[in-house]
């Protein structure tokens, strides 16, 4: 599918992606200063739309960002945009940046300049069977972040060099510790299965607090599974029977070796075939049908 057939959205206007511009002196350029979202929508609704919409709002906050649309008009832009582009199941990337000043300056510009936003929408690309069947390799490497990294910014220079670091190493992602304790992926959450029981470090200052890893510990709680939140040490992920990765486009995906050596057995396991049956449940029902 070519670009050009791609509709996306700048500043109050839909228009062919490929036709798309932004100033250089955006500041999402310049400084790496704007909020991002990616929502993926399934029959063409936007799933958990609403959380989507309200992180957005507390990145925005944090961020001393005025935000400048209320949560309807975000859900209605969003659904614009997905009605408006060709796929059922898209991942949509929406940001807000703080816009454009006529000077650099690192301190913020005065209420003229008005925020920048900019959303496009792609064909949702989910782990494929193949990808599903034996899991994937992940390194692991020493979270290098900074203290906010709750706050889904486009600041991401960190995040991209930790998920290149797995590109390097052959493998998709890379599990990041802090201190001894584990965090989360490069762009996901991660999961560790340990005798049984699901565990998962609580939401912190530390990660990003996920979409999906509500929708696993809402689906572990319906459902029964043992399940613990609180910190892992990173020998518990070094010992751990399974990992999964997390996130609006992953799903549900195990991580089988880890730094060359096998999860476990090396193999999905039980409790990730489990949850992602769950998780495609819930989807087909709650999203698809309901
Ligand atoms: N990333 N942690 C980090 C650092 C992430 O970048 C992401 C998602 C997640 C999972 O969050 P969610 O379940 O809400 O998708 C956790 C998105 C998909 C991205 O940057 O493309």
């Amino acid at each position: 599918m070519s670009s050009s057939v791609v509709t996306a959205y700048v500043d109050g206007r839909y228009l062919p992606l490929a036709e798309a511009r932004v100033s250089p002196m955006d500041r999402g350029f310049l400084f790496g200063d704007g909020a991002y979202e990616v929502i993926p929508v399934y029959s063409r609704r936007a799933f958990r739309l609403d959380e989507h919409v309200a992180r957005l709002a507390n990145t925005l906050g944090a961020m001393r960002l005025p935000n400048p649309h209320a949560a309807e008009e975000w859900k209605a832009l969003i659904l614009e945009l997905v009605a408006r582009n060709p796929w059922d199941d898209q991942s949509v990337y929406l940001q807000v940046t703080r816009g454009a000043d006529t000077k650099r300056n690192h301190a913020f510009p005065g209420p003229e300049v008005k925020p920048t936003v900019f959303l496009m929408s792609e064909p949702l690309v989910t782990p494929s069977a193949g990808q599903r069947a034996s899991g994937i390799a992940a390194v692991s490497a020493a979270d290098i972040r900074w203290l906010r990294c709750d706050l889904k910014t486009v600041s991401m220079l960190a995040n991209c060099l930790l998920r290149q670091h797995a590109i390097d190493h052959g493998c998709m992602e890379t599990v990041l510790f802090r201190d001894s304790f584990l965090t989360e992926g490069a762009a996901s959450s991660v999961f560790v299965c340990k005798d049984g029981v699901l565990l998962v470090p609580p939401k912190s200052h530390l990660m990003l607090p996920g979409i999906t890893y509500d929708v696993v510990l809402e689906l572990a709680r319906t459902h029964g599974m043992k399940h613990e939140v609180r910190e892992v040490l990173e020998a518990e992920v070094r010992s751990a029977d399974e990992l999964w990765m997390t996130s609006s486009t992953k799903e549900v995906l195990a991580i089988t070796t880890l730094d060359g050596r096998p999860v476990g057995d090396g193999k999905p396991g039980p409790m990730g075939r489990q949850m992602h049956a769950w998780y495609q449940d819930f989807k087909n029902t709650v999203m698809r049908n309901g």
